[in-house]
Parts: C-alpha cells; sequence; structure tokens
C-alpha cells in the first residue's frame, strides 16, 4: 500500500482506520469536516479539516496529495436526519461522492466507500451482495444511489457495506447502541428498546480491518462487512448488560410499531459475509470479544 487519503477521520471508523494505518506504515493524509478530534494526530501534519462537499477543495487535495487510495468514511449517517433534512442528505451521501470520483478519475485513485445494509427492505436478510437493493428511508435510498453512481463512474472501486457499527473512540461524532445501553443503565435510566429488528452487528475494528484487507487485496466491488451474530436490539441490551453487569430490570422490550420516528427500518437486515472470508479473509470477532475490547479501551480512555 502506498499513499491513502481517509475522509471522515473523526469518526468511528475514521479514527479505527487511522489506527490500523499508523500501524501498517503506509503515507497518510486525514481529513475531517471539523478540527482534528482524533487524539492519535494531534502531534501530526498529516491532519486536513476538509468538507467533501467542496468540490473545488476535494480536487486540489487530492492533486497535491496524489492519493493511491482514498476511503470514504464521511456521511450523514443518522437515519431520522436524513429523512428530514434530504437536501443535506443528498449532497454529502451522494454529491460529495462525485466530487471524491472525479478527483479519483484525475490522479488514477481508487475508491473504498462505506455503504449500509439500510439499501435493503429488510423482508429477507441476511442478505449477500448479489442480493436486490430496496431502500425504505431516504438515508438507504441516497447510500443505494452512490453505490450505482460510484459503479458507473469508471473509477476502480470497492464498496463495502456494513450494519450497525458499534465500538469505542475518543470525541465520538455520535453515540452507538453497545455506548447508549450502558451509559444509560449506569444512570439508572429505563430504556426502551425494540425487538423486532434484526442485525448482525460490527464492530468497528472489525470493519476498519476489512477496509484495509479490501486495499491490500485490490479488491473490486461490493463486500458484505459485518459481525456474524444475527440479533435483534433487545438482545443485544440485554448481553451489554450482562456483560458490564447492569440491571437488566432497567431495559423494556418493545415493537418498533409502538416509536414514532421520521424514517422507516428494515426489519430483518443481517449480512452473510462468506464472499468477504473467501476473497479477503475477513474474520469478525464474536460479539462477546467485540465488548471485550470495548470495554478495554472505556477503562483506558477513562485514566
Ligand atoms: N455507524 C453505523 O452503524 C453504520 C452502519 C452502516 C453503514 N455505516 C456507514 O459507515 C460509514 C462510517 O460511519 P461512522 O459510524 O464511522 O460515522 P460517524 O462516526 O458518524 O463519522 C462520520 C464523519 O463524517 C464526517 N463528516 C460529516 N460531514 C462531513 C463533510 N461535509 N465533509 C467531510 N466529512 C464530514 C464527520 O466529521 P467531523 O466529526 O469532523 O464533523 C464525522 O466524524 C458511513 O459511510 C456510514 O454511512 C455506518
Amino acid at each position: 500500500l502506498k499513499k491513502i487519503l481517509i475522509t471522515g477521520s473523526n469518526g468511528l471508523l475514521g479514527q479505527k482506520l487511522i489506527g490500523l494505518i499508523k500501524k501498517n506504515g503506509p503515507e497518510f493524509l486525514a481529513t475531517s469536516f471539523g478540527e482534528n478530534r482524533n487524539p492519535e494526530l494531534y502531534e501530526k501534519q498529516n491532519y486536513r479539516s476538509l468538507d467533501i462537499r467542496n468540490k473545488n477543495a476535494v480536487l486540489n487535495l487530492v492533486r497535491q496529495f496524489q492519493p493511491d487510495y482514498i476511503f470514504n468514511t464521511a456521511a450523514m449517517t443518522q437515519v431520522d436526519d436524513c429523512e428530514n433534512n434530504m437536501d443535506d442528505c443528498y449532497s454529502l451521501n451522494v454529491s460529495a461522492v462525485e466530487n471524491l470520483l472525479d478527483a479519483c478519475l484525475n490522479h488514477g485513485s481508487s475508491l473504498i466507500h462505506l455503504s449500509t445494509d439500510f439499501v435493503f427492505d429488510g423482508q429477507d436478510g441476511p442478505y449477500k451482495e448479489t442480493d436486490i437493493p430496496n431502500p425504505v428511508s431516504y438515508y438507504g435510498w441516497s447510500k443505494y444511489e452512490a453505490e450505482k453512481i460510484i459503479q458507473n463512474s469508471g473509477v476502480d472501486f470497492a464498496i463495502a457495506r456494513t450494519i450497525l457499527v458499534y465500538g469505542i473512540v475518543q470525541n465520538m461524532s455520535r453515540s452507538n447502541i453497545v455506548l447508549w445501553v450502558k451509559n444509560s443503565l449506569e444512570d439508572g435510566k429505563k430504556i426502551h428498546v425494540v425487538n423486532d429488528q434484526w442485525r448482525t452487528p460490527t464492530l468497528a475494528e472489525d470493519l476498519a480491518e476489512g477496509c484495509m484487507l479490501l486495499a491490500t487485496k485490490n479488491a473490486n466491488g461490493i463486500f458484505h462487512l459485518s459481525g456474524e451474530e444475527m440479533m435483534n436490539p433487545y438482545d443485544i441490551a440485554i448481553r451489554t448488560a450482562d456483560y458490564f453487569k447492569l440491571d437488566k430490570d432497567l431495559i423494556q422490550e418493545a415493537d418498533g410499531s409502538n416509536f414514532t420516528q421520521a424514517a422507516k427500518r428494515p426489519p430483518k437486515t443481517g449480512f452473510d459475509i462468506s464472499k468477504a472470508k473467501n476473497v479477503l479473509g475477513f474474520q469478525p470477532r464474536s460479539f462477546d470479544e467485540g465488548l471485550e475490547i470495548t470495554s478495554g479501551l472505556i477503562l483506558k480512555y477513562k485514566s
């Protein structure tokens, strides 16, 4: 691997990727929207603020740095926000991807792009890469739209679809199910968690490793990268409470129809990850191993 430019380096996946890239040694430039919040980059010169919606800024930075790979982890990721602010969602999840593709075409860079299980309608998960998307939310639609534009762009690409990513980094952009359950129960708050949606949750570290494998193996096409255990959010909450020895009585089982949310959720997604295992040698941890890694980091960041 030669030179990597990464977008969204302040995000959960972005920070995990920087950790791996630093260990493996390729030259890199980290970019994100705001000021750098990744402690691994505080003393380094290789961070730039970059709004990927700004086409000239993207083209200029890529011209200067000339990356072999662009890892695009930046996105508008909150599903209800996307439903309520469709123009903002389109400009980050679709138009900005076109900016990156133009830059890739100019410099012969390859693109590794992140997508989602929400491209599917959730009627018959787990899904393979060959299954036909049919998004039920604007977020899912925007990610599917970007996938199609990438596939028709002539740029050398890999698309990593992932599901319900959990884990911890410092100064996070947003929470995730494991941290939300842990923090709520520690504060003695009752939580209502749905039992009628099914997912194969993904440890952020595993996703970052999968993305690196896409680059080191020169993989092309779509890959499903997630954990292997099919669970509903209620199960995830119970297992998280068990692991951290928290009060399970605070967790109330709910069905999604009792929730008023702007965007529809696909009922059952989950991935069949055999392609990633066979082609890349991808091997995600179990959910318990994921909790152990996350718990270790929570302690480390506290001290
Ligand atoms: N998290 C999940 O459960 C999940 C599930 C399926 C798919 N995915 C996909 O996986 C990818 C990574 O997700 P994640 O959870 O790591 O996301 P995240 O933690 O929300 O981070 C996304 C980052 O994008 C950056 N960003 C926002 N607007 C930007 C702009 N205009 N220009 C440049 N950067 C901008 C933000 O940077 P600043 O902090 O600097 O503002 C933010 O840190 C996304 O493509 C997402 O759609 C995630």
